[in-house]
């Protein structure tokens, strides 16, 4: 019998990549009519394997499969996920954890410089017919400035040369590190209230777990620098929204560039649109036609080597 793969949800122009690493199965392929969970049930209820992108694979959902072996995550993060009630299943899950450092760090870097030199502000300006420098006034220089990395993960270990490279200072907060890394890459550790005291730009990119959701709210913000600077690459949740429009309306910080925010997609009427001094992009730091190809190709490749009975190059470990 053909294995029954199915894909939840999916983001991508085409799941050809995918389609070719899974061909040795000879898999038949099904695609849920939308990512509710009664609509994945409907075709997984059965499946050997699932493909997920960013529908909520939770513990009711899982314990109602009867024969699935392997859930492949087209990502990085596995928030989306029930991790224990997928061991409980006996579900192998796997990831994708290095597809995309280049994107995500260069993404983060872009917004960085975009918030420091106030480019989509201007480009506005310009745009509307104002040619004009006291509008942007004031940007200060780069070169010494301090760029605190919530987080030292894969990501931030590619940015942090890229901010040196602009004559930034580095520091990151990770309580998980050890110092050879650290020292390796130029980058000095300090707790978290010293990184929010002393950075003019914090880049936020720790895994949303139960410990991190919220880690930015008003009583953070009361501790960043006076006109910081925020760029969330890694998870919506991470930042308590109200309290970050709070802060700007304050002055308490100055500016902020999101990737993601709490509720994707970003909603019409949300508190965060029609401001200049916060800068939104789609969800698409990961996105690369590269890295894309190399997203499907490792995920679904994993879930093949799961079927076949071989170890997955990349299993999720639950810490
Ligand atoms: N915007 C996008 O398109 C996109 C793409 C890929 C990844 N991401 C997100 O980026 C984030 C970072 O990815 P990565 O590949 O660098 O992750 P990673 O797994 O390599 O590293 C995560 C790091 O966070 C540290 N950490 C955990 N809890 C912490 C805490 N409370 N304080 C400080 N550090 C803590 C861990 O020790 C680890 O070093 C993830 O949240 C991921 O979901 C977003």
């Amino acid at each position: 019998m053909k294995p029954l793969i199915i894909v939840t949800d999916s983001v991508f122009p085409s799941l050809d990549p995918a389609i070719a690493a899974l061909a040795r199965l000879d898999p038949e392929m099904r695609m849920a009519k939308s990512a509710s969970a009664e609509d994945i049930l409907a075709v997984a209820r059965d499946a050997d394997a699932i493909l997920v992108t960013y529908a909520k694979m939770t513990g009711d959902l899982l314990r109602q499969l009867t024969r699935c072996k392997a859930i492949g995550r087209f990502g990085i993060g596995v928030d989306n996920i029930d991790l224990p009630a997928a061991a409980e299943m006996g579900i192998t899950v796997t990831y994708v954890p290095d597809y995309c450092v280049c994107e995500v760090s260069d993404h983060a870097m872009a917004l960085l410089l975009s918030l420091a030199r106030k480019i989509p502000f201007s480009n506005k300006l310009v745009q509307s017919g104002r040619w004009e420098m006291p509008a942007v006034v004031p940007i200060h220089r780069l070169d010494g400035r301090v760029l605190g990395l919530v987080g030292f993960g894969n990501i931030p270990r590619r940015l942090a040369p890229k901010a040196q490279a602009f004559g930034m200072r580095v520091v990151t907060h990770d309580p998980y590190l050890s110092a050879d890394v650290l020292k390796a890459a130029g980058v000095e550790a300090v707790d978290f209230d010293r990184l929010l005291a002393i950075s003019d730009f914090v880049s936020i990119h720790v895994p949303l777990t139960p410990a991190t959701r919220g880690l930015f709210n008003a009583q953070t913000f009361a501790k960043m620098k006076a006109g910081a600077l925020l760029v969330n690459t890694a998870r919506g949740p991470l930042i308590d929204e109200p309290a970050l429009v709070a802060a700007l309306k304050a002055g308490q910080i100055g500016g902020a560039a999101l990737d993601v925010v709490a509720t994707e997609p970003l909603p019409k009427n949300s508190p965060l649109i029609g401001h200049d001094d916060i800068i939104l992009s789609p969800h698409t730091a990961f996105y690369s036609e590269e890295a894309l190809v190399e997203l499907q190709t490792k995920c679904a490749s994993d879930v093949a080597r799961v079927l076949s009975g071989e170890p997955p190059v990349y299993p999720v470990t639950m810490k």
